[in-house]
């Protein structure tokens, strides 16, 4: 039996899928009962998650929950895949119990694998690479903001991550502009930004200065520095990012109704001022918020039949 599409990266879908559920996330944002009932009454979801999370479990959890599905919360320390069970053994199990399977990990290819080996949905909350749940509410929170997603002007300062890479991806789909300023060797993933600046899109730019590409921005929007499993290397990363900080300064080059963004977690005082953050141009708790009204038009997209 064909299996129904999973959501593992942006790229996967179109411009209009992608608008058709942002304006439903909206809708359920607007009223949290708009699930249409249950829409996903006696289903059960996996959640195996191999790196920590808040918003992505939690919002998931719930969204489960309120569109009336069961969640399952899986670390791999307490199932086999821990112990050396393989990817593949795992996924094809699970997905003999399970009705779709959200899976946090570190390289995109082990998503992809536990994918290829799934006879049910599988939704990708986070890998090394891409981040596509987070840019879904980034871009419910600009719509919001701004009205309008074509034309609008975003800029990303910082490390070119795996959110950087889903933000691109999200951006050129949607006809936004954005500017990444990224130090050298920290650019985002070269064919994803190559397939973006190719496509129909709105244009988008790699720039060394962060002021340059903040410049007259709609959003700016910015990442810790080390993300999961960088550890190792953190000292040298704060370093070379060390001139990436979203602060008072560089939020004056911007536009002057310009919103700030930021995935969470937060290192405040490195990439991002506390001053920032909590200041009247922060929008990172609505975009938090919004991980919620996302997850659930996302489900209700790939699973209610
Ligand atoms: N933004 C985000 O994905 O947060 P968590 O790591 O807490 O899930
Ligand atoms: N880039 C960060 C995002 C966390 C939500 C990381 O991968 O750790």
């Amino acid at each position: 039996m064909k299996k129904q599409k999973d959501f593992l990266a942006l790229s996967d879908f179109d411009g209009p899928w992608i608008a058709g559920l942002l304006d439903r996330a909206i809708e359920m944002g607007k009223s949290p009962g708009a699930g249409g009932g249950r829409p996903l009454a006696g289903k059960s979801i996996g959640l195996v998650f191999e790196k920590a999370s808040t918003r992505t479990r939690v919002s998931f959890e719930a969204a489960i929950y309120q569109l009336g599905a069961h969640s399952i919360y899986m670390n791999p320390n307490e199932i086999q895949l821990g112990r050396g069970e393989t990817v593949a053994d795992t996924a094809r199990v699970l997905s003999s119990y399970l009705d779709a399977i959200i899976v946090r990990t570190y390289a995109h290819e082990r998503l992809e694998e536990f994918a290829g080996n799934s006879r049910v949905p599988v939704i990708n909350a986070l890998t090394d690479k891409h981040h596509p749940c987070q840019t879904l509410a980034d871009l419910m929170t600009i719509l919001e903001k701004k009205g309008r997603l074509a034309g609008i002007k975003a800029a990303y300062i910082g490390d070119g991550n795996n959110v950087a890479n889903s933000l691109i991806e999200g951006a050129s789909l949607m006809k936004m502009d954005l500017s990444l300023a990224c130090p050298e060797g920290f650019e985002p993933d070269p064919l994803i930004l190559e397939k973006a600046m190719r496509s129909a899109g709105g244009e988008i730019v790699v720039l060394r200065d962060p002021k340059e590409a903040a410049g007259m921005a709609d959003v700016i929007y910015t990442d810790v520095w080390v993300s999961m499993g960088q550890e190792a290397n953190a000292g040298e990363k704060k370093d070379r990012l060390r001139d990436y900080q979203i602060n008072e300064a560089l939020l004056a080059c911007a536009k002057p109704d310009a919103v700030v963004m930021h995935c969470l977690p937060a290192h405040r005082g490195e990439e991002i001022t506390s001053g920032v953050m909590d200041g009247p141009r922060s929008v990172v708790f609505e975009q938090a918020a919004n991980r919620l009204h996302t997850g659930k038009a996302l489900l209700e997209r790939l699973m209610a039949s």
